[in-house]
């Protein structure tokens, strides 16, 4: 999971100028090994403990220092649009004083009041001057406001004594930086989207299989749009040539079993389930250990049989998510998309005229038809997948709401 949440996330990193600034290196190297793409800010103070060429090195990434830096851009402005979080550790009392009170007189603390993103403050420092009712304060008045904070550990502390005030090991803070990334808010936020998509792949023999020309690019469209709206999203996918999407899981399977197994992995834990693979209907009886050989045959059978109905096997959890499906027809699509939805006990059908041009297979567009388990009908024009994801998504987000209210 880890993996998955920081991979690609843009996180700034700022550093101020306690003795646990070195604890910030080991911050760093785990996000950047975990493919984050991490820009560390440090203050003054922050370059008497750890040099910036360390920190330069360990991102790839100039770090940044000086408010007053010759840049073609305003740079706090730029660490804000970057960041998809921020975290200050270790955050001393004085950045601290400045962030709650608004002061901006240097880099970081000026980028601070302009980050729209979450913020995680480490505070680190000696236990007196944390216990000190300033420095509670100020904590207190950034909790309110909605930064989170690292509650400090117990323990040796730089001067000498022993008591609440270090910085918390790398692992905390990363699930801090987790944490924030996965509860950004959103309408999706808190819920539990399942998403399956690609093709499925049938084998014959070692070297041959039955499938179908499923991009996989509409499961993909669903599942990044319910991340970006807050949902913690799981994607089944079958074989295909695309970038997972940002803080998605990935489950990777080949054949319509194997995704029906790992769907049922998930029984009665989603609140969403988007069935968007072309999972293949029929599989061979017997798939051979050796290729068969065509040596001697001008003809071959190949018998048949069903897979297992991944959609149809989910209306049966208890509880129940609601189910959005998608039917590829070639005629009377609406007509023969409501009467799918009935039987597989779905909420909400994306109908797919695949005879048109622009529309299903493959491509970067769709022309759909969303029918719901109450009976409406919207027909939406030719657009990208990503907008029939957000299209799916706003519906599936008030069935979801209705249900709730019920
Ligand atoms: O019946 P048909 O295959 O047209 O239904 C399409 C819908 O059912 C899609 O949402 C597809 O993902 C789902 N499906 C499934 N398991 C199958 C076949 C289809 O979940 N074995």
């Amino acid at each position: 999971m880890a993996e998955s949440t920081l991979r690609g996330r843009r996180i700034v990193v700022g550093v101020t100028g306690g003795i646990a600034a070195y604890k910030a290196c080991d911050l760093v190297s785990t996000l950047v090994k975990a493919e984050a793409d991490v820009q560390v800010v440090m203050t003054e103070n922050a370059r008497r403990f750890v040099g910036e060429i360390t920190f330069a090195a360990l991102t790839g990434n100039p770090v940044s220092c000086d408010l007053w830096a010759p840049r073609a851009d305003v740079h706090h402005v730029a660490l804000a649009d970057f960041a998809d979080v921020v975290i200050i550790a270790p955050a001393t009392a004085n950045i601290i004083g400045k962030y709650a009170n608004g002061i901006a007189d240097d880099l970081l603390s000026t980028a601070l009041l302009t980050f729209t993103c979450p913020v995680i403050i480490a505070p680190a420092m000696n236990s007196r001057m944390l216990a000190s009712a300033a420095v509670q304060a100020n904590l207190e008045a950034l909790a309110e406001r909605g930064a989170r904070i690292v509650e400090p550990e117990e323990g040796w502390l730089a001067c000498g004594e022993v008591g609440a005030g270090r910085l918390p090991d790398t692992g905390v803070l990363v699930a801090a930086i987790e944490e924030a990334l996965r509860s950004r808010g959103g309408p999706l936020s808190g819920l539990r989207v399942l998403v399956t998509a690609g093709p499925t792949r049938e084998p014959i023999d070692p070297v041959r299989f039955i499938s179908n020309p499923s991009s996989g690019r509409m499961g993909y469209a669903v599942a990044a749009e319910a991340e970006r709206r807050g949902a913690s999203v799981t994607l089944v996918s079958g074989p295909v040539s695309l970038e997972p999407p940002l803080g998605v899981e990935v489950v990777a399977v080949t054949s319509a079993a194997e995704m029906h197994e790992a769907v049922e992995a998930y029984a009665g834990e989603v609140d969403l389930f988007v069935g968007a693979a072309a999972v293949a209907d029929w599989r061979p009886a017997e798939a051979s250990g050796e290729k068969l050989s065509k040596d001697g045959r001008d003809e071959m059978t190949v018998r048949m049989v069903r897979t297992p109905d991944v959609i149809a096997s989910v209306a049966r959890w208890e509880p129940r998510p609601v189910i959005v499906g998608f039917a590829a027809e070639t005629r009377d699509v609406v007509a023969n998309a409501a009467e799918k939805l009935r039987r597989k006990g779905m909420d909400l059908i994306v109908a797919n005229d695949v005879g048109q041009p622009g529309a299903g297979f493959g491509g970067e567009t769709n022309k759909v038809t969303l029918v719901d388990v109450i009976g409406r009908e919207t027909d939406l024009p030719l657009m990208s997948k990503a907008a029939v994801a957000a299209a799916l998504l706003d519906r599936a987000g008030e069935l979801i709401a209705s249900r709730e209210s019920q």
